[in-house]
């Protein structure tokens, strides 16, 4: 085995390397809400070419901790999770305001580097997206660019194990990545993801196009990440959301005199309350399924 990578060259300007992934995960010990806060937003919104689609957002996210992201569709939760990486930035009509604090950095500041932000924390979108290479190339993508080159192979046996694939693949690992089945390419991707040694994984509805057993395979490994990853999902799927999750923030739509919608975070709590008892009525007549 190589000896644990660096975070140097890979962290991005201005942010310390102490705070970044390969700190202890010590946390996992702590209650919830005492583990290390990763994210802390304040007044966190969006607007898209002026007009608001998310406002007001006050949420910590923990280290070591899966939270899951529900609500109605439009209610801001892809919006929402695209600021945590700044992948907002690549929608030239978007404007983020408010704060998102990283490690106690603000992830907007001007001395950060947006491509640095995105190699920390990772995301794994709703469509599987692997590169049109071998399987290997897709997982050595991001270690190649960031000239992590030593012990290529053990880094990404290490990715492919920690996704839950390299028993599937390890005999087939030039061959192309478009020949695996839709839950073989998600995991793919996760191992990708997973190969820079991320901090935070976020990830966008990312069982929604998946058969029952590969969405049980991700749910099995969204439980297996947290004890080195802080993990934010996206699911439509309430019982996803109770199985997976830690925490569980509900979203919901505000709509204006005029007819102007605009995402807000109703609540956020253990997940547990919020499917059991949550505080605000708007919760419980989403989570009841009297609201859709
Ligand atoms: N690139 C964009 N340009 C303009 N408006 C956008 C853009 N992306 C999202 N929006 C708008 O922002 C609002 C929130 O959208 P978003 O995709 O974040 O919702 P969501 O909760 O993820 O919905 P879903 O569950 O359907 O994925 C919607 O009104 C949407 O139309
Ligand atoms: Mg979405």
């Amino acid at each position: 085995m190589d000896a644990p990578p660096t975070t140097t060259g890979t962290q991005p300007r201005g942010l310390q390397p102490e705070t970044m992934a390969g700190a202890s995960n010590e946390s996992i010990e702590l209650p919830m809400d005492q583990r290390e806060v990763v994210f802390d937003c304040r007044e966190l919104g969006v607007r898209y070419a002026g007009v608001r689609a998310l406002r007001d957002v006050d949420l910590n996210i923990h280290r070591n901790t899966v939270t899951a992201l529900i609500g109605p569709s439009g209610c801001g939760k892809s919006t929402f999770l695209r600021c945590l990486n700044r992948m907002n930035d690549l929608i030239p009509s978007a404007v983020v305001d408010g704060a998102c604090l990283y490690h106690d950095e603000d992830l907007y500041g001007p001395q950060i580097d947006a491509i640095e932000v995105r190699k920390r924390i990772g995301m794994v979108f709703q469509k599987p997206n692997p590169f049109p290479k071998s399987i290997y190339d897709n997982v050595a993508f991001g270690p190649r660019v960031l000239g992590m080159k030593d012990g290529l192979d053990d880094r990404i046996e290490q990715a492919l194990r920690r996704a839950a694939l390299w028993d599937e693949v390890k005999d087939r690992l030039r061959q192309g990545a478009l020949g695996l089945s839709g839950g073989q390419q998600q995991r793919l991707c996760i191992a990708r993801a997973l190969a820079v040694e991320p901090d935070v994984i976020l990830m966008d509805e990312p069982c929604s196009a998946l058969d029952p057993i590969s969405t049980a395979a991700i749910e099995d490994l969204m439980t297996d990440l947290k004890s080195e990853y802080t993990v934010v999902i996206v699911t439509h799927n309430m019982q996803q959301a109770a199985r997976v999750a830690d925490m569980t923030a509900f979203f919901s739509v505000d709509q204006g005199e005029t007819g102007t919608r605009c995402g807000v975070l109703i609540e956020v709590d253990s997940t547990e309350k919020i499917f059991t008892k949550p505080s605000n009525e708007r919760t419980e007549a989403y989570v009841t399924g009297r609201f859709g």
